[in-house]
């Protein structure tokens, strides 16, 4: 498949000139006809068709396991980043302090503090770049988690996680990652990274839309008895219906409490098998030619770019500092051209489905847009 083959599985690209899977992209449709493939089953049959969702179900965890390099054991289902974040914070009872940086999502937080954990904070530097001296010397005999972001939603900073795997072994800390704003487009090894946990959202880069996420936990963690809850579903056997006693999963799957939402399961399932199709290096190398071009353009017309401009720290999020934001976001969507207001401008993002024509389309808009304001900055 070539990159106009790949866009044309998004019928959003043709209408929208979109720029914004930092907030939501569009659906493939391979994922949405596999989400929607659910609900027309379930209209035409009724439920007689559980026991193939339920194999197919444990198809897709195979599958996202060997996406992330993990062990299916260690995968559960999730509906969000703040539900598996709030399973984590659940599942180390109190063991210690946390270490966040200080421009995390509040989904990286909030569970935490809900949670009664102690929280620190570690500042970024110029661009966004969270260093990792910085986050060296703020680790206190009591910080006994680190949780990051792979990618920051507001500069884009992407986080090298094989170097703060390797500190988090050394410091014994652990080690929980937020891969929402990453995964898709830039590869995850949870073994060779040394991640004890890893959260995402399907709705963002994964392009698997709403309601669906995952949560991985490395086999240290796979202990179901000292899951923060448990459902008929966390049986081992949940047909057979005990009420008196817990014979658990041994697995993270004890984590799915009731029954699995398998729309967002499957259209993640479609989402994936389309990376997997194209490849991550491939997907990888696109995101990055992609983000060059925009940052020769911006450069070019004289606007500064707030978000990492090496390779190695870069994702598929570019902020462009812009004074009134808002404003902007709301007249380049009369144009037709998504994007969002976050960080200290414009966020602008890069998926497969993007070429350089809608990079272009953004330029024009913009410098439309901002010329006036800028006194046209020439
Ligand atoms: C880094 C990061 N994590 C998670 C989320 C979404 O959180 P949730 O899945 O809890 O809605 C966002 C949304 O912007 C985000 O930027």
């Amino acid at each position: 498949m070539d990159w106009s083959q790949i866009r044309a599985l998004f019928p959003a690209a043709e209408r929208y000139t979109y720029l914004n899977t930092a907030a939501a992209p569009p659906l493939s449709l391979l994922a949405a006809r596999e989400g929607k493939r659910y609900y027309d089953e379930m209209a035409e049959h009724g439920d007689v068709r559980w026991e193939s969702w339920l194999c197919q179900a444990e198809q897709i965890r195979e599958k996202l396991a060997s996406f992330i390099n993990a062990d299916a054991r260690g995968v559960a289902f999730t509906y969000s980043t703040s539900h598996g974040m709030n399973l984590i914070a659940g599942i180390l009872d109190h063991c210690g302090d946390v270490l966040c940086p200080a421009d995390e999502f509040p989904s990286c937080t909030l569970p935490w503090l809900q949670q009664r954990y102690r929280v620190d904070f570690v500042c970024s530097r110029d661009r966004g770049v969270i260093d990792l001296d910085d986050i060296q010397k703020s680790i206190t005999a009591n910080i006994r988690v680190l949780v990051i972001s792979f990618v920051q939603f507001a500069t884009g900073f992407r986080q090298d996680l094989v170097a703060l795997g390797r500190l988090c072994r050394e410091r014994n800390l652990i080690f929980v990652v937020d891969a929402t704003q990453g995964i898709g487009v830039f590869s995850i090894d949870v073994v060779n990274s040394g991640i004890d946990f890893l959260v995402f959202s399907g709705y963002k880069w994964a392009q698997a839309g709403y309601g669906v996420g995952g949560l991985y936990l490395a086999p240290r963690f796979l202990s179901p008895t000292s899951f923060p809850g448990a459902g008929w579903w966390s049986a081992r056997d949940p047909e057979a219906v005990v009420n008196d006693r817990l014979d658990l999963k041994q697995t993270a799957a004890a984590l799915e409490v009731g029954c699995p939402h398998f729309a967002g399961i499957f259209a993640l399932g479609g989402a994936l098998t389309l990376f997997e199709e194209i490849g991550k290096l491939r997907i990888e190398e696109r995101i990055h030619e992609l983000t060059d071009y925009l940052h020769h353009r911006l450069e070019a017309e004289r606007f500064n770019i707030a978000s990492p401009l090496k390779r190695e720290q870069r994702s598929g999020i570019t902020i462009v500092e812009i004074h009134n934001a808002p404003d902007i976001v709301k007249c380049l969507a009369e144009k037709n051209i998504i994007v969002s207001a976050r960080g200290k401008g414009l966020r602008v993002s890069v998926h497969i489905f993007n070429n350089f024509d809608d990079i272009d389309r953004l330029i024009v808009g913009l410098r439309e847009l901002t010329s006036m304001s800028r006194g046209d900055n020439v």
